[in-house]
Formats: C-alpha cells, sequence, structure tokens
C-alpha cells in the first residue's frame, strides 16, 4: 500500500483565453504543473495527473520533465474525458489509482503552484486532511462547515449555499488526504443532484468525514491560491517572486531592486551575489559567489562560476560561464558556449558551441560558432567564424596564443597552430601552421594626388571610368 497523489488538470481554463492549458502556464519560467508535481514528496507511490483539454501538450510537457529528470517520482495520466467535475476526474482515476495499489489518495490541483513542499509532505503524512484558508472576501469558494471540536462535517460549494453558509470565511482549498478505500466507495455513490449538475469531490470528501474524522487545516492563502486568469497569473508570480527573493535575501544576495528581478523556482545563488534591477533567471541556473548580473540581463539553465561579472543586457542560455569571467555588456551566449576562467566576452559577441580556454578573449562584435579557442587567445573586433556552408555546420580550431586581427572571416572547416597571427581584414580559408603569419587581403595602392582629380570629375558628373 502506498501514497499516491492525484493531480487535477483536467480543466479548460476558460479565463485564461489561451491556446496554452492553463496548467501550463508559467510562473517565473516554470509551468504552474510542474510547481505542483516538484512539490511531491520524492518517496511517494506515484501521481496521476488527470487530463484532458489541452492533453496531447501537457503530456508533452510531462515527456520533457521526465527526460531532463524534474520529476520527483513516477507519474502517468489519465484522460478524464468531457470533465464532468471534481469528483468525476476522481472516480476516472479508480482502475489506475487500484493499479498502483494505493493505500492513501492525496489530491492537488494543477493550477495551484505555490502550496509549499512542506505542506504537501504534512498531507501526505495525514490520515484524513483538508486544506482550508480563511478570506475576507471568500467569492465562490466552497465553504467548509465543521463540528465543534474542529473535524470536518460539510462542503457547500458557493452556488449551492444558504446565506449564512455564504457567510463562512473558511473556505477549501481544494486539497485533501484521504484513505483510499472510503474515499473510493464515496466517489462510486456521488451524484450530480446541484446547482452545477456537477460530480462533486467535495460530497465524497463529505462522506468520508461521516466515517472517519477529517482534520482541517488552515493554511496561508498564498498557498492554496488557484490561477484562473491572467490576473491570478500576474498576482501569483509576484507572490512567488517575493517568497522567493525573501529566501535568497537570507542566503546573502543582494537585489538592487527587488521586485523588478525574476528568479525561478530552480535558481540556486550563493553568498554575495549582486542582482541590478530587471535581470531574470530562468530554469537550471546556478550562479557562484560573488557574481554579479548586469540590469536587464536573460540567463536561462546556465552555470556562472564564482566572481563572474554579467555587465548590463547579456543573454545567457545554455551556457556554461568559468570564474572570473566578463561577459558584456550586450553579449550573447547561446548553447554550448563553454567559457573557462578569466575569459572575457565583450559587447556585441554571439558565442554558439563556443568553448574558450582560460584566459582568451573577444571583446568587440564577433561571431563564434562551433569553435574552440586556446588559453590567452585574442579575437580581434568583428571576427566572424564562417561555420555554415548553407548546408553544414563546421568547425573553427585555434590554438593557444593566437591573434586574430579585426575583421577577419574564418572560413571553416579550419585549424590555425598555436601562437599564429592573422593580419586584419583576412579571409581565412586554409589550415594556420603554428607561429605562421597569415595574411589574406589585395596589396593596398595609393594614388597621389587623385582624391582632388576623382572630386572635380564628379562635379562635371563625369566620374571616374
Ligand atoms: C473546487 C472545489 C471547491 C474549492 C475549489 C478550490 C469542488 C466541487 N469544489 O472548486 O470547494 O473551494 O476547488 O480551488 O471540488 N478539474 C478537473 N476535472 C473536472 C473539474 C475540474 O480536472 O471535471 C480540475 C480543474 O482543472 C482544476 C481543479 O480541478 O485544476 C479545480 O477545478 P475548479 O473548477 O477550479 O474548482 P471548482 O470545482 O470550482
Ligand atoms: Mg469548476
Amino acid at each position: 500500500m502506498s501514497t499516491v497523489a492525484v493531480i487535477l488538470a483536467a480543466g479548460l481554463g476558460t479565463r485564461m483565453k489561451s491556446r496554452l492549458p492553463k496548467v501550463l502556464h508559467p510562473i517565473l519560467g516554470d509551468p504552474s504543473l510542474l510547481w505542483v508535481l516538484r512539490a511531491l514528496p520524492r518517496d511517494l507511490g506515484g501521481a496521476v495527473v488527470v487530463v484532458h483539454h489541452g492533453k496531447d501538450q501537457v503530456e508533452a510537457a510531462l515527456e520533457a520533465w521526465r527526460n531532463a529528470g524534474l520529476l520527483p517520482c513516477p507519474i502517468t495520466t489519465v484522460d478524464q474525458g468531457e470533465p464532468l467535475g471534481t469528483g468525476h476526474a476522481l472516480q476516472t482515476c479508480i482502475p489506475e489509482l487500484d493499479r498502483l495499489k494505493a493505500g492513501q489518495v492525496v489530491v492537488l490541483c494543477g493550477d495551484v503552484p505555490l502550496t509549499k513542499a512542506g505542506t504537501v509532505l504534512q498531507l501526505c503524512a495525514a490520515e484524513a486532511l483538508l486544506l482550508a484558508m480563511d478570506l475576507v472576501t471568500p467569492g465562490t469558494y466552497g465553504r467548509v462547515l465543521q463540528h465543534p471540536d474542529g473535524r470536518l462535517s460539510g462542503l457547500v460549494e458557493a452556488k449551492d449555499a444558504t446565506p449564512e453558509q455564504l457567510a463562512v470565511q473558511r473556505v477549501n482549498g481544494g486539497a485533501y488526504s484521504l484513505p483510499w478505500p472510503a474515499l473510493r466507495r464515496a466517489l462510486l455513490g456521488l451524484t450530480n443532484d446541484n446547482a452545477q449538475r456537477e460530480y462533486y469531490l467535495t460530497d465524497a470528501v463529505v462522506a468520508v468525514a461521516r466515517e472517519i474524522p477529517v482534520l482541517v487545516e488552515v493554511c496561508d492563502p498564498e498557498e492554496l491560491a488557484g490561477m484562473n486568469s491572467r490576473h491570478d497569473q500576474a498576482a501569483l508570480q509576484a507572490a512567488a517572486q517575493r517568497r522567493i527573493e525573501r529566501y535568497w535575501m537570507a542566503e546573502g544576495v543582494t537585489f538592487l531592486h527587488p521586485g523588478s528581478t525574476l528568479v525561478g523556482p530552480r535558481v540556486q545563488l550563493s553568498q554575495d551575489v549582486i542582482l541590478e534591477p530587471g535581470v531574470r533567471l530562468e530554469g537550471a541556473v546556478v550562479v557562484g559567489e560573488g557574481t554579479r548580473i548586469g540590469q536587464g540581463s536573460v540567463v536561462a539553465d546556465s552555470i556562472l562560476g564564482p566572481g563572474v561579472e554579467v555587465r548590463p543586457y547579456c543573454v545567457i542560455e545554455h551556457a556554461r560561464v568559468g570564474e572570473g569571467s566578463k561577459v558584456g555588456p550586450f553579449a550573447r551566449l547561446r548553447e554550448g558556449t563553454d567559457l573557462a576562467e578569466k575569459v572575457h566576452i565583450g559587447n556585441f559577441v554571439e558565442t554558439k558551441k563556443a568553448r574558450l580556454h582560460a584566459g582568451a578573449k573577444a571583446n568587440h562584435l564577433a561571431y563564434l560558432g562551433d569553435t574552440e579557442v586556446g588559453e590567452g587567445t585574442n579575437i580581434g573586433a568583428g571576427v566572424i567564424t564562417c561555420n555554415y556552408d548553407g548546408v553544414n555546420k563546421h568547425r573553427t580550431l585555434i590554438g593557444r596564443n593566437v591573434f586574430v586581427g579585426s575583421d577577419t572571416q574564418l572560413v571553416a572547416p579550419l585549424s590555425i597552430g598555436d601562437g599564429a597571427l592573422i593580419g586584419a581584414g583576412s579571409t581565412i580559408t586554409k589550415d594556420v601552421p603554428a607561429d605562421a603569419l597569415a595574411l589574406s587581403r589585395t596589396a593596398q595602392t595609393s594614388r597621389e594626388g587623385y582624391a582632388s582629380k576623382l572630386r572635380a570629375r564628379q562635379k562635371k558628373g563625369t566620374g571616374l571610368s
């Protein structure tokens, strides 16, 4: 017998007005459903995601997260078919929960992203528990009714409630932990005899509460807030952001302009990191001690070592930046960029599948793609690796302590030996041996006195032949 989680995610999410299923809308870069799944304990017997609307997209996302190692436990999906209510959602899971030999079932909603892992753990450990919140304006939430000793006595949807019941401010957060045999029996007895003609899971929970005591835990409303509209999404993101900023500040991170900085839930920061205004860190990002990330920079799925300086307005994705390196301003490090220690990447430099060894520099206006640059090598302004012939990509291998003069095109495949010197303005199409000087440009001619002669002809409109 094991504890199995059921995540409800079949709803249409009409109010989001989107082609994207509601549960895939992101909060700080991670979809709501991923937040929910990541809060599950690792020792669960499994989790079942109930899908229907946008099923293909949700299943594709689950597959991608599984491949990326982001899921804490085995996850399967059940297609609810046309959703007929939360109780119907659980009814369609009966065969799957039986197959998983569920002893205890924990129900969560895929559109409630900010429930903390500790709260979910508490839910998993309970025998029979419902999470509730106290709201000044309880709105359309279901109302929680309790016995004098606190045990659950009833759950009433707002649309079915009497005026007295509507006045109750304790509302149902939609998260429960219940013994599967009792819940299973209750699900089989559900009817849709209510204002919405839905099969209510809440009716099943109340039926269980008639058999065994169901406790009510009142939580911080932020942990149970759902995402039903873009407004909710913005509010949830702001709450998540405050939570994450508070956490990292306590760990020694400076936010120069808290509130303008977006730091995702899978970002790992270190002591004395400084985040300037408008920085966005998304996905799996690791930032080492004392690293400063400049204003307006975006970093996704990347590792920045300690003592790195990212100057303003850089975009860094799927890259690694070694200790003490300097990047930007206005640099773009694309997938497969791997910078060793003390590398300098300056303004308007783009790198892709580029490995730069220690101390290499490309300080201005360059494109380095499918390339390896040796230790201490200097890449001049305007250097381009011509890595693509229209069909295939080719590599450029540049040795140590090479000097590549400005405005040089390196036509790959190409190899440049250690200590070589490439004259500015060259188009290099053949391998350059170590220590060689390579030049490929037409010899300059200067015709004295010719400039004024040319201008005189231009005025007459005859031009030069
Ligand atoms: C439900 C509760 C209500 C509680 C509220 C908390 C019921 C009857 N009511 O409200 O007491 O205050 O949650 O948020 O359970 N879903 C399905 N299949 C369905 C219907 C819904 O998967 O057939 C999913 C939705 O996608 C959503 C979640 O269940 O993720 C909650 O559904 P929603 O319609 O938002 O909640 P209510 O039923 O209105
Ligand atoms: Mg509903």
